[in-house]
């Protein structure tokens, strides 16, 4: 078979999980549902697994990758599996000292402003994350059908941790030197693409079904800027993989005012946080678009009539896309009760396509 559909790859069940069908536009008995961050600290057995190991050395641990990531499939029967990494991982593997913080997240030891610093940045290879490669295998053959999706930061959202040093409100040092020099700028996020592209490829090769790139602070620019400072490297990174036959997402949180170039960065599937009904995103990007979204995550901390009338709503407006994959506009919250995910994840089922 020559040039095969995205989701029509060898890493896919022939008879098609929901997740290849909604990607490829194709009819299902309901929408595919998954949960971003639906592996973590919401979970009590996350909670107790995790218990005296840190968050960057349980990445590195295959058995444990594999038990986390399996949980949330366990527990709420979602359609999709994520692998339990994170967007450092990457990083850290070629050598970057960065630290995860309780309640902060990611912290670079030395941020990357010069020229000079660049040569921190080599090229990543399968044989940096051994790790990633066991546990994705040891997943495929637990899972079954159930996709697993593999994925990695953007380049923008890895640069601005590496420039700013940790997380940032508004990301004035990244604006600075992406304005202020141009070609820093674009030798560094060139760099961050090839080493997103060959992580994503890796998880390809061990079995994910699907990758989604995480764009998750690009909302922070201006359309202008995006275009001219961001899509041509997230492009580098997943366009390269369309011959790589399994769906490809790609999501971000406040970038609805340029959905369409994140689908033109070479995705199947366009991520949509809560701030637009789908229909709107369905306008934006164009009537072959499939959307990704878009359950406000704080409003699973609201009263189950209220979440109802929500998921009802988003699946409804789902319906004007080729195709719509369940989640949330942003991850699970970690004070999230477990068990009205899983009723989330039933009332989906029952609602059709
Ligand atoms: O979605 C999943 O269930 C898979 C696992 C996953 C994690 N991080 C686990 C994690 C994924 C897909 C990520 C991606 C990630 N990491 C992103 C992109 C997605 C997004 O949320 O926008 C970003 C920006 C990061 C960076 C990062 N890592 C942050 C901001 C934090 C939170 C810091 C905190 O403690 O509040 C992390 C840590 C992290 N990544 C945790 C988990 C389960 C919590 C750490 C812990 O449990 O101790």
């Amino acid at each position: 078979m020559s040039n095969p559909a995205p989701g029509g790859g060898k890493n896919v069940d022939p008879a098609l999980s929901l997740l290849a069908r909604a990607a490829t536009g194709k009819p299902g008995p309901h929408p595919p549902v998954w949960f971003m961050r639906q592996a973590g600290r919401s979970l009590p057995e996350y909670r107790t697994l995790r218990a005296g190991t840190a968050m960057l050395d349980a990445c590195r641990q295959p058995e444990l990758i594999t038990e986390i990531t399996l949980q949330p499939v366990r527990r709420h029967g979602v359609d999709a599996a994520i692998l339990f990494s994170d967007i450092v991982v990457p990083l850290v593997a070629i050598g970057l000292e960065i630290d995860i913080v309780p309640g902060v997240g990611p912290v670079v030891d030395q941020p990357i402003r010069s020229s000079a610093d660049l040569d921190l940045l080599r090229e990543l290879s399968a044989t940096d994350v051994p790790y990633i490669t066991d546990a994705i295998r040891a997943l495929t053959a637990e899972l079954g059908p159930t996709p697993l999706i593999g994925f990695a930061g953007a380049p923008f959202t890895l640069a601005s941790y590496l420039i700013e040093g940790g997380p940032s409100r508004d990301h004035a040092r990244t604006k600075a030197l992406m304005h202020g020099q141009p070609v820093l700028w674009h030798a560094l996020l060139n760099r961050l693409a090839v080493i997103a592209r060959e992580f994503l490829r890796v998880q390809i090769d061990a079995g994910a079904a699907a990758v989604q790139l995480f764009d998750s602070w690009a909302g922070a620019l201006s359309r202008a800027d995006y275009e001219r400072f961001v899509l041509p490297h997230s492009r580098s990174v997943l366009e390269p993989l369309s011959d790589a036959g399994v769906p490809r997402i790609h999501f971000g949180v406040g970038t609805n005012e340029f959905l369409d170039l994140m689908r033109a960065a070479g995705a199947e599937v366009v991520g949509v946080d809560w701030r637009i009904p789908l229909d709107e995103a369905v306008r934006r990007i164009g009537p072959a678009a499939v959307v990704q979204g878009n359950l406000d995550p704080a409003l699973l901390l609201a009263d189950w009539p209220v979440i109802e009338r929500e998921v009802r709503r988003i699946v409804a407006e789902g319906r004007t896309a080729a195709g719509h994959v369940f989640n949330l506009g942003h991850g699970v919250l970690p004070d999230t009760d477990p068990g009205v995910i899983g009723r989330v994840v039933e009332l989906v089922h029952s609602l059709g396509s």
